[in-house]
């Protein structure tokens, strides 16, 4: 195969990432989509190419014989029945995160991907950002030694938008919004420090959004349209404060990790400004991202070495592409995974093992603050995992 034919389920807001495929000159090209909704279809065929194959059911799209994979852009709780579907189907498989809405969920799909024999992986495109790069790399040269907590502090500035105006909001749609947002973070915890989560012990609640306000309420007909702070008038218009919404949007999470390493991440959805602010505490100094001023900073303690003579600053240069570059770079790692069997930065069982801490951290938040030991799953293959290495374009 020199040419990689993709299908892609769900072609919502995600479904921009599919350009960075569509290269009919290249090595992968986008040939077909699925969704349930013909609006979206439409625009997608505008946005990628008006010739492509397009069907509002799936399983169509799987029967192609000019599809080798899949790309599921799908909402949370559909991506363990498209994943599985796929596999089933003969399709390599690019999944958005997180895996699934379940331990179990994740468990499944990964089983039928041994089962297939297929290539499968995970889009955690926080790993493919400079910044989280290059804070690996420097966590890997040591110079801040072993690290023994992090601290990450996570401002969803926009969280009203993105997730209390559409499906996100219910619990039934994604558990809760720690496997939303809080997947990537709970990933790059896992991935920076090499350590998975062992036990974790929440708080949370729902104190801004949801309410009163019936199911059916859209922004435009609302009659508090004119008042209402959070009113929503293009693309994401269901009621933020509407009755059915049971997702916490105020979530504050400790944990210890493989080694005794301790965590924690705090997550908020009504904050005004967008930030991630991570910190790594090590035995010889401590790591910091800015990602307002895409900087990281090194500060090194007294340790009787050349380190602590000077702290240093790194000034992250800007990447063309989504999401700081990552996205075209993690749509291309996908066709070589398929086509040239390179390993990329991911694996299904870190996505799995995300799933299974925000799952076990929002069963501490309903439970009062409980600690829960995660279930380790049973694909755990060993403690040291090819995806730890650092991205070679
Ligand atoms: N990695 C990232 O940076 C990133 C960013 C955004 C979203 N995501 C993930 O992408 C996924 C999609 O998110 P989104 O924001 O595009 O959502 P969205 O609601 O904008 O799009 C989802 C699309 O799926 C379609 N759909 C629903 N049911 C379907 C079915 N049975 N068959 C086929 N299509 C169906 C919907 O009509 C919609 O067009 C989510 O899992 C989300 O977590 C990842």
């Amino acid at each position: 195969m020199t040419q990689l034919r993709i299908g892609v389920i769900g072609t919502g807001l995600r479904s921009s990432i599919a350009r960075y495929w569509h290269n009919p000159e290249g090595n992968s090209v986008v040939v077909g989509a699925a969704d349930v909704s013909l609006k979206a279809l439409e625009k997608f065929k505008n946005e990628i190419d008006k010739d492509i194959f397009v069907t509002t059911d799936y399983k169509e799209l799987l029967e192609r014989e000019d599809i080798d994979a899949v790309a599921i852009l799908s909402p949370d709780y559909l991506h363990e029945e498209h994943a599985v579907a796929a596999l089933q189907a003969g399709k390599h498989v690019y999944c958005e995160k997180p895996l699934a809405i379940t331990p179990e969920g994740c468990d499944r799909i990964i089983d039928e991907t041994e089962k297939s024999g297929k290539h499968f992986m995970i889009g955690f495109n926080m790993r493919y950002m400079s910044m989280y790069q290059t804070m690996k790399e420097i966590i890997d040269s040591g110079v801040i030694g072993d690290i023994k907590a992090v601290w990450v502090r996570h401002f969803v500035g926009l969280g009203g938008y993105y997730y209390y105006h559409d499906w996100h909001g219910t619990a039934a749609n994604t558990t809760s919004l720690l496997l939303q947002k809080a997947s990537h973070d709970i990933d790059v915890i896992h991935w920076l420090t090499g350590s998975y989560a062992t036990k974790v012990s929440a708080f949370g609640g729902l104190d801004y959004y949801g309410g009163n306000q019936p199911n059916d309420l859209y922004c435009p007909d609302c009659e508090l349209k004119d008042t209402c702070p959070d009113v929503s008038l293009q693309k994401l218009t269901q009621c933020a404060f509407r009755e059915e919404i049971d997702v916490e949007d105020n979530n504050m999470l400790i944990m210890e990790l493989e080694g005794g390493i301790k965590a924690s991440y705090m997550q908020c959805h009504f904050t005004p400004d967008y930030s991630r602010n991570y910190t790594f505490i090590g035995t010889k100094g401590r790591l910091e991202n800015d990602d307002v001023n895409d900087k990281i900073y090194v500060k090194t303690r007294k340790s009787g070495s050349w380190h602590e003579m000077s702290d240093i600053t790194y000034e992250m240069k800007k990447m063309p592409g989504t999401h700081g570059g990552a996205d075209p770079r993690i749509c291309q790692d996908f066709v070589n995974l398929v086509l040239y069997n390179k390993q990329p930065l991911t694996t299904p069982f870190a996505g799995r093992m995300s799933v299974a801490v925000g799952c076990a951290a929002t069963e501490s938040i309903r439970s009062g603050g409980k600690v829960v030991h995660i279930d380790q799953g049973r694909h755990n293959p060993s403690l040291s995992r090819k995806e730890d290495t650092i991205y070679q374009p």
